[in-house]
């Protein structure tokens, strides 16, 4: 929405628009083998496999996607964990996450992340807002 003469850029506008039903069949096609189909994550996903790697954290209310800006949940979704990781300057953790560049359009990511938003309850999706400082 623009309005003349006001910066109408407004916190979480990035999912504004999005086709959730496109990304629900996204989210079902490449996420919910490990996020799981209803959104309720990988089970025990606190507890690190053998290996040391965290299975895969829920994306409902119940889990922690909903504490990160749409942006770094795009970037995580794009580039993957071990990007992001190495980006945070964090070598001791491995991520499971895998990045979906070249494999999903931005569009498709931004579908699929509207998608998880519109399942959480109002009061997550308020809290969620407040992660989300105005911008561009
Ligand atoms: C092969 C299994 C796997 C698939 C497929 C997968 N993920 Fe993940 N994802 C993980 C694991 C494991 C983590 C937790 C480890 C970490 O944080 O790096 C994670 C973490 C995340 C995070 C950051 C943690 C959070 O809750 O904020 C986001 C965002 C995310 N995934 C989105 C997606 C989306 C969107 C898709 C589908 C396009 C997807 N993932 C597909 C395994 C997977």
């Amino acid at each position: 929405m623009a309005l003349a003469g006001t910066n109408a850029a407004h916190a979480g506008h990035e999912l504004d628009g999005r086709d959730l039903v496109a990304g629900k069949t996204l989210y079902a096609d490449n996420c919910a083998a490990c996020h799981g189909a209803d959104l309720e994550g990988a089970p025990d996903w606190q507890v690190p496999d053998e290996n040391g790697v965290l299975p895969a954290p829920p994306h409902d209310e119940t889990g922690h996607t909903w504490h990160h800006s749409n942006v770094q949940n795009f970037d995580y979704t794009k580039l993957g964990g071990a990007k992001i990781v190495e980006r945070m300057g964090l070598s001791s953790f491995t991520s499971g996450m895998p990045g979906f560049e070249g494999q999903l359009t931005d569009d498709e990511i931004w579908n699929i992340l509207a998608f998880i938003h519109s399942n959480w309850p109002e009061d997550i999706q308020a809290l969620h807002q407040t992660r989300n400082p105005p911008h561009e």
